[in-house]
This record gives C-alpha cells, sequence and structure tokens, in this order.
C-alpha cells in the first residue's frame, strides 16, 4: 500500500486542481472519485454541460430571432432533441477524459471509488485503507430539496434531470430564480416550453446588484418567461398526466395553482459529506458545511476542505483557486484566495457578471462612492450583432477613484467583468481603465464609456 503525502477525496474542480498543483509541487498525490468520471458535478451534469444545452438553444434562439434581419434566410430550423443532447454528452467525455490525461501527465494517481476517513491520516475506499499524510476534502455539493418534494429526477428534477429531459415539456415549472432556474429555464424557454418561474423573495438573483436584477428579469420577461415573485410553493400534486403546483402569494396570502410536466427545484444546494464519516472523526460542522480557518484546515490536524463543502459561493472558480492555494499551503506552509475578487456569471442571453460590491452594499455602507453607467445600446459592435441588451456599471470610490465593484448586463459580460477582476487585483482605479485604449469596435470599449462616465464623463453617450 502507497503512503501518500496528500490524498484529496473528490475529482471536481476543487479537488483535481488541488490534486495537479499538489504533484506540480512535488507532493506524491492521490485523488479519490467514485462517480466514474473526474471533474465532479461542474464537468459531468453542471456548467460543462448547461453551456452546451445553452449555447444550442441560443443558436436556435438566434435563427429564429435575428437571421432574417441580417439577411439569412434559414428556412426550416428545427430542434433534434437526441442529436443535441448526444453533443453535449461528447463535450463531457472529452472534458473528462482531458482531466484522466492530466492527472497521467502529473503522476497523480487516479483512486476510483467513494471514499471514508476512518481516522485521520488515513483514507478507505472499497476495502483498501490509504495512509496519507495530509487530507483535503473536496467533496462538493447537492441539490437542496424544499422539505415535501422529493426529486424523481424524471418529473420532479434537478437540475441534474432538466439537463437531460429527453423531449422538450409543454410546461415547466421553475421553483427558485436563481442561477440555476434562470439558466436552465432559458435553455428550455428557447427549445419550446412554456416557461414560469416561481421565487419566494421579491426579486429574482438575490445578492446581485438590484438594477441588474431588474433589468435582467425586464429581459427575461420580454423573452418569454413569466415570474411569480414573492411567492412560496407549498406543494406539488403528482397527477397520472400533469403536475399541480401549489403556491401562496406572500404578500396577500392567497394561494394558487399552475400546471406543469415538468417541476425544476433550483432551491439551492448544500454540502455533500455523506459516507465520510466526518462527525465520528469530530470534525467541526455548522449546517452541513465544514468549518475552516483562513488556511482551509479543519479542527483535525492534517485534514482539509475547500470547494463546496466549505463557506463562501458555491463556485467552481472559487473552489479551484482554493484547490491551487490547498496544495501550496501544504507543500509550501502559505497561500492565498482573495476573496473579494471572485466573480459570478449567469449564462443565460445577455450574460450577467459581477465582481466586488454592490451599489445597494455602498450605500448600507454609507461609503462615498461614484457609479459609471454605459448601455450597450451606444455600444457599436452590439448594435451591429443585435445584441444591445444590457449595461456596464462600474463603482468606484468617490474619493481615491478606486473599483470597488462592477456589475455588467450584455454580450460577453462573463467575459468582460475579467478585466474588472484583474483592474481590482492590482488596486487599479476606474481612471486606469479609461485611460487604457481598448480596441474598436468592440463590446469591452462599453466597459471602458463606464469607467468614463465614472470620471468625467461617457463619450458615445
Ligand atoms: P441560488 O441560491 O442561486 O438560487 C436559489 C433561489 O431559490 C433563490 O432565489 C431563493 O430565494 C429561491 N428559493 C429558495 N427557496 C424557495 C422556495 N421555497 N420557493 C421559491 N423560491 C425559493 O441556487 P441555485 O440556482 O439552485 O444554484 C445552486 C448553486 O449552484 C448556487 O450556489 C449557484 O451559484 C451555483 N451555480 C452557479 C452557476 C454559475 O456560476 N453560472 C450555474 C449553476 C449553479
Amino acid at each position: 500500500m502507497a503512503e501518500y503525502d496528500l490524498i484529496i477525496i473528490g475529482g471536481g474542480p476543487g479537488g483535481y486542481v488541488a490534486a495537479i498543483r499538489a504533484a506540480q509541487l512535488g507532493l506524491k498525490t492521490a485523488c479519490v472519485e467514485g462517480r466514474g468520471a473526474l471533474g465532479g458535478t461542474c464537468l459531468n451534469v453542471g456548467c460543462i454541460p448547461s453551456k452546451a444545452m445553452l449555447h444550442a438553444s441560443e443558436m436556435l434562439h438566434e435563427a429564429e430571432t435575428s437571421f432574417a434581419k441580417m439577411g439569412i434566410v434559414a428556412k426550416s430550423v428545427s430542434v433534434d432533441l437526441p442529436q443535441m443532447h448526444a453533443h453535449k454528452k461528447s463535450v463531457i467525455e472529452a472534458n473528462t477524459k482531458g482531466i484522466e490525461f492530466l492527472f497521467k501527465k502529473n503522476k497523480v494517481d487516479y483512486i476510483k471509488g467513494w471514499g471514508t476517513i476512518p481516522a485521520p491520516g488515513e483514507v478507505k475506499v472499497g476495502d483498501e485503507t490509504h495512509k496519507a499524510k495530509n487530507i483535503v476534502i473536496a467533496t462538493g455539493s447537492e441539490p437542496a430539496t424544499l422539505p415535501f418534494l422529493e426529486i424523481d429526477e424524471e418529473r420532479i428534477v434537478s437540475s441534474t434531470g432538466a439537463l437531460d429531459l429527453p423531449k422538450v415539456p409543454k410546461k415547466l415549472v421553475v421553483i427558485g430564480g436563481g442561477v440555476i432556474g434562470l439558466e436552465l429555464g432559458s435553455v428550455w424557454k428557447r427549445l419550446g416550453s412554456e416557461v414560469t418561474v416561481i421565487e419566494y423573495l421579491d426579486e429574482i438573483t438575490p445578492g446581485q446588484d438590484g438594477e441588474v436584477a431588474r433589468e435582467f428579469r425586464k429581459i427575461l420577461k420580454k423573452q418569454g418567461i413569466a415570474f411569480e415573485l414573492g411567492a412560496a410553493v407549498t406543494g406539488v400534486e403528482t397527477l397520472k398526466t400533469k403536475l399541480k403546483v401549489a403556491f401562496q402569494r406572500r404578500k396577500d396570502g392567497s394561494e394558487h395553482q399552475i400546471d406543469a410536466d415538468i417541476v425544476l427545484v433550483a432551491t439551492g444546494r448544500r454540502p455533500y459529506t455523506k459516507g465520510l464519516a466526518l462527525e465520528e472523526l469530530g470534525v467541526r460542522m455548522e449546517r452541513g458545511v465544514v468549518m475552516t480557518d483562513a488556511r482551509f484546515r479543519t479542527n483535525i490536524p492534517g485534514l482539509y476542505a475547500i470547494g463546496d463543502v466549505t463557506e463562501g459561493p458555491m463556485l467552481a472558480h472559487k473552489a479551484e483557486d482554493e484547490g491551487m492555494a490547498v496544495a501550496e499551503e501544504i507543500a509550501r506552509g502559505k497561500s492565498h484566495v482573495n476573496y473579494a475578487v471572485i466573480p459570478g456569471v449567469i449564462y443565460t442571453t445577455p450574460e450577467v457578471a459581477s465582481v466586488g460590491v454592490t451599489e445597494e452594499a455602498l450605500k448600507a455602507q454609507g461609503r462615498d462612492y461614484k457609479a459609471g453607467k454605459f448601455p450597450f445600446m451606444a455600444n457599436g459592435r452590439a448594435k451591429a450583432n443585435l445584441v444591445s441588451d444590457g449595461f456596464v456599471k462600474l463603482l468606484a470610490d468617490a474619493k481615491t477613484g478606486q473599483l470597488l465593484g462592477a456589475h455588467i448586463i450584455g454580450p460577453a459580460a462573463g467575459d468582460l467583468i475579467h478585466e474588472i477582476c484583474v483592474g481590482m487585483e492590482m488596486g487599479a482605479t476606474a481612471a486606469d481603465i479609461a485611460r487604457t485604449c481598448h480596441a474598436h469596435p468592440t463590446y469591452s470599449e462599453a466597459v471602458r464609456e463606464a469607467a468614463l462616465a465614472a470620471g468625467d464623463g461617457a463619450i458615445h453617450f
């Protein structure tokens, strides 16, 4: 039996990145994964398959709505759903195989099976117990459902089932107006479903900059998605031919019902630690979250945790950053993740991207700030491409001009945001962005114009 410097339990974006970095830093490393493929939720049933479906359905939508305007005649555009799923599957396979290749290249041992931690310094997989000087828990998260709702992944589905529906539902009811609900709601709306999103709060995407969230909802509504805001789902009745979703409007307590063929439960995710035997080990946990210090250490010596099982946003890229950092921590005794600069992206059309603080948070802090805003309507490239919905908003300190946050809704927002991420990481001001030459014509000019708007004024608006 091999003795390892490090065993990582979980082969998702947190775990596999930690494994590769640890091996690069000279640690004898193994990664334990039970689902039969590396890449975790993100690669197998999350980020990557959803992007394949989002892109394919967006192309259909473009063909239906923009082609004629642009002078393209596509007489019979239709959906071949089995082929769309096959495309998605091939993307997943190519990516998971890619990680296996990276493991081999970096000499990371891939231990297949579900791991448990019988004692500090030991990881048991099947009948074999492996010794490790250090263990990292990177077991991710699973969908959290409502207490009265059982997910069967056929008619009442989580994101996993919603990515694999064998036919386009006539009526899809989405519970939860967060990232998953809106991304997958968009997919099926474009493929032909009637989609209603029921959200408990009074606005979609809680935590988002308010102005962006309102604009986002208006655009999605224009695309045909219906919203029931401020509504609590109270039950789902399963009939032979349909589902009946009951909800209560919070403001007046009135009871309502809506029919559905499929119900997508998208009310958040919870840490996944099943089978690890953490309670027996005495690992400190709160509400299922594994508690760590700033150096990813749990209260058990040699046992670390990263990613969705720990505190903070459940995002693949946050887990990846922690994966690299925990490997550096174990190999070199130092690490750093800048939690103030973790972008969030919603891959709808238009995309929504944000980093740093929201305007609401700045107001609540009583901070003196200036906001610069620029609409894509005034961006030449966006107009030429018929994607001029949305805007860029930059927030900067009123005195120093230092960038505090950015909120973008519009074309390629998920890519544009990184200019501001790099700027924030380097302590840049809005004037630094404004003074940087941006190529014309690009969407990124809207970011520069927003920075100009935070100073002496935008040129094109
Ligand atoms: P979420 O936390 O983004 O949204 C859940 C929504 O459900 C919230 O708006 C909440 O108010 C609402 N809700 C909760 N209980 C409800 C109820 N009983 N009735 C009606 N509404 C209710 O969670 P979501 O969308 O399930 O995503 C889970 C995690 O996965 C999140 O942490 C998200 O960041 C991550 N994710 C990230 C993606 C991305 O970065 N593009 C894509 C998909 C998921």
